[in-house]
């Protein structure tokens, strides 16, 4: 069972585990809030070893039926809110979400497991921002950081880490948490920096950077974190947590710079012909300074690696958003939401 798996990363993951192993029954599990989407697994919902369901992770009996239903015994855990802007503003729906919704999942996996656990896994997907911020000394955020969140979202989704590891303490319930750096890739929701910075500058909208753009984030393609998934939740250790990260840390300014000269040659315009388009707005509110990530573990245990350079990596990416405008232009007008209705009657 894959939860969140009509969003961004866990679209990813969906589609490599259903092409890859057509022995597995996948059962994807999303609620389609306004970042679940469909369309973005298109080319694989009519797979026999695939099944959509519609519920929320907070839906503790249904969650348990359909686990006994479809005798789960994996659990590859992606659904969350997952915007920092979004929980700025609405912390409720994020401490909702991230920490009863995962706390409903690990009660129905301890309840249906009951202790057998042998061939069970429950694989918790969270992010390097649980560490908090690093002051720019070239230190980097490892297992051992101590957690030091800043947002709501960033301190949801650490009560849910310790949520599940005490499952994992407490009960012997078979766990991993891996904390990933930042992602990019086609299919993420336009909020977040990249699909939102090129959408603009297609339509020639102004680029609000916060603060200086002095931030920085390390970045990772999508594929290469659903291969990670799809790496650890076969052959991690449970108990354990793994750093997934690119050695790919970026400025915010810089990135910007590269963004804007991309996406105008693919465009046909002048190479940076759209950089007067870069605003400098008020600065988010407790933004943190610095994210990056220390994968060693993971590479020396697992032997997993990123494949892509990033100037490789944003390239693909810029010609997939400019390739697929309709899906920007369906999400940004909110049209995808009626894909639902027409592909299942009613929302
Ligand atoms: P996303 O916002 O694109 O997708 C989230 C998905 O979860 C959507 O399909 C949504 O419909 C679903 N969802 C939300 N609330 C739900 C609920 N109550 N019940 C069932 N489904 C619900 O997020 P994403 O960027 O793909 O992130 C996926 C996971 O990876 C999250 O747990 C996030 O914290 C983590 N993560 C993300 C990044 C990143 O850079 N995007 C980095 C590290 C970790
Ligand atoms: P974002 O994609 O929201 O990811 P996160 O906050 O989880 O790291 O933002 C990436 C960086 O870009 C972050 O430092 C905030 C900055 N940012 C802007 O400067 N302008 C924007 O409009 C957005 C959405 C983000």
């Amino acid at each position: 069972m894959i939860t969140g798996g009509a969003g961004f990363i866990g679209s990813h993951v969906v589609r490599l585990f259903v092409n890859k192993y057509p022995d597995y029954r996948i059962v994807n599990l999303d609620k389609l809030t306004y970042a679940g989407n469909l369309a973005n697994l298109r080319d694989v919902e009519d797979r026999p070893n695939y099944r959509f369901v519609r519920m929320d992770i907070c839906d503790f009996e249904g969650v348990l039926a359909l686990m006994k239903e479809e005798r789960i015994d994996g659990i590859i855990h992606l659904a969350a809110e997952s915007h920092v802007d979004r929980s700025i503003k609405d912390p409720f729906t994020f401490a909702q979400t991230n920490v009863m919704g995962t706390l409903s999942l690990l009660q129905a996996a301890r309840e249906v497991w009951n202790g057998e656990w042998k061939g069970k896994r429950f694989y918790h997907i969270s992010t390097d921002e649980v560490y908090g911020a690093l002051e720019m000394d070239g230190s980097l955020f490892t297992e051992e950081t101590r957690y030091q969140p800043h947002s709501p979202y960033s301190a949801a989704k650490a009560s849910s880490d310790h949520f599940v590891r005490a499952f994992h303490d407490t009960y012997g319930l078979p766990t991993i948490v891996t904390n990933c750096s930042n992602n990019y890739g086609p299919y993420q929701f336009p909020e977040k920096l990249i699909p939102l910075f090129i959408n603009n500058i297609r339509h020639r909208r102004s680029l609000p950077v916060y603060g200086k753009g002095e931030n920085v984030r390390d970045w990772l393609y999508v594929e290469d974190h659903a291969r990670a998934i799809d790496t650890i939740f076969h052959n991690g250790r449970t108990g354990e947590t793994y750093n997934i990260g690119g050695f790919n840390e970026w400025k915010n300014i810089d990135l910007v710079k590269l963004l804007v000269d991309t996406t105008d040659r693919l465009l046909g315009r002048a190479p940076g012909e759209d950089r007067d388009l870069i605003t400098f707005v008020t600065d988010r509110a407790g933004h943190d300074l610095r994210y990056a990530i220390d994968s060693t573990k993971l590479r020396d245990e697992l032997g997993w690696e990123p494949s892509l350079q990033f100037e490789e990596g944003i390239e693909k990416t810029v010609r997939w958003y400019l390739d697929n405008q309709d899906w920007l232009d369906n999400v940004t007008s909110g049209d995808y939401m009626k894909y639902y209705e027409q592909m299942y009657g009613g929302r």
